[in-house]
């Protein structure tokens, strides 16, 4: 039986509790190559973000290219990061650091994305889970990323479930909706994961707890207090929810979805973002595409996106504990 090589992946991150997360899966699963991270502002500034992606990889014992990319969204103002969900250090506020030595890729994100597409055409999968506007910007630069890319995974959007920035609004989509829309409408394999499926999967602080006690390791002791940090917001938030201390794990879906798409039930259609007004944000879904909208902006063959609308949720839980139990921390 042929074993299928690892996956080459570029994470587009803004580090950020379910960022990490999400990383640590990734450098977890052996279905998994990340070859870059490229960083971006969001849950905190881009530098922090750079720092965090350093921090991450380096106490996780791995060298991997990391970049920095853009500091703002490009048509709105920016905002204050959300420092009451993440900790103003993106990672829960950490009391301390251990000392490391990785440093920066002196490319843009957005330059490093290029050069990486052309020199391994077809191999590439970006997977996008914060603001899009280095994935937006790469677009720009090179028009023929969607033929160079092998697929793109984004975390970020919500199509019948409530917005978590406003009724109808994800925050990565919120946070750079022109953005956004650009990567919306070219034509790749895209794959959206947004809040459709990522407020299905709960995961408890007490499996980090678990899985902090396993390794004894200052990575696994990290993302634990970065979590435990994340999960008092949550559990905060969401009470009527009745969930012990624990979070949604945005982020970490998108790679799930990656290495186990059957999880996943998708829908297809053109997705447009709402860039102005109160509706700012919006992913709004052609579910009719057979019909020719009289509305500026919805011609018929608009690029079409596969949406993730229901997903297992215990199937996803099952593989991210087996797959942060695993031997991943003696690399
Ligand atoms: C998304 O917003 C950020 O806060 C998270 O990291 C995730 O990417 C969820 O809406
Ligand atoms: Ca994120």
């Amino acid at each position: 039986m042929s074993k299928q090589p690892p996956r080459k992946v570029i994470f587009d991150t803004d580090p950020g509790v379910d960022d990490a997360m999400a990383l640590y899966f990734a450098l977890a699963h052996p279905g998994i190559d990340v070859v870059g991270i490229t960083t971006t502002f969001g849950n905190v500034s881009v530098e922090q973000a750079a720092t965090n992606a350093l921090y991450l990889t380096a106490i996780a014992n791995r060298k991997i290219t990391v970049t920095q990319g853009v500091k703002a969204p490009w048509v709105k103002p920016g905002e204050a990061p959300p420092d009451f969900i993440h900790g103003a250090d993106g990672l829960g506020n950490l009391a301390h650091r251990v000392a490391t030595h990785n440093r920066l890729d002196p490319r843009p994100s957005a330059q490093y994305i290029v050069d990486m597409a052309r020199a391994h055409p077809g191999e590439i999968t970006l997977v996008a889970v914060g603001p899009l506007g280095n994935l937006s910007l790469a677009l720009k630069l090179e028009p023929e990323l969607p033929r160079l890319l092998r697929e793109v995974i984004i975390m970020g959007g919500t199509i019948d479930e409530p917005g978590n920035v406003s009724p109808v609004a994800e925050a990565n989509i919120w946070n750079d909706p022109h953005a956004a829309d650009h990567v919306f409408m070219a034509d790749w394999k895209l794959t959206m994961v947004g809040l459709d499926v990522t407020h299905r999967v709960v995961t408890e602080l007490s499996l980090f707890q678990k899985i902090a006690d396993h390794h004894r390791h200052v990575a696994t002791d990290t993302l634990h207090h970065a979590v435990a940090f994340y999960s008092t917001f949550y559990s905060g938030l969401h009470k009527h929810l009745s969930f012990g201390p624990g979070c949604f794990a945005h982020d970490l879906l998108a790679f799930i979805y990656l290495v186990d798409p059957g999880l996943f039930t998708l829908e297809s259609g053109a997705i447009r973002v709402a860039t102005e007004g109160i509706a700012q944000g919006q992913t709004m879904l052609n579910r009719r595409a057979y019909i020719d909208y009289p509305q500026e902006g919805w011609a018929r063959h608009l690029p079409a996106t596969d949406v993730c609308m229901q997903v297992d949720a215990p199937g996803c839980l099952a593989l991210f504990e087996e797959t942060l139990m695993s031997n991943w921390l003696s690399h």
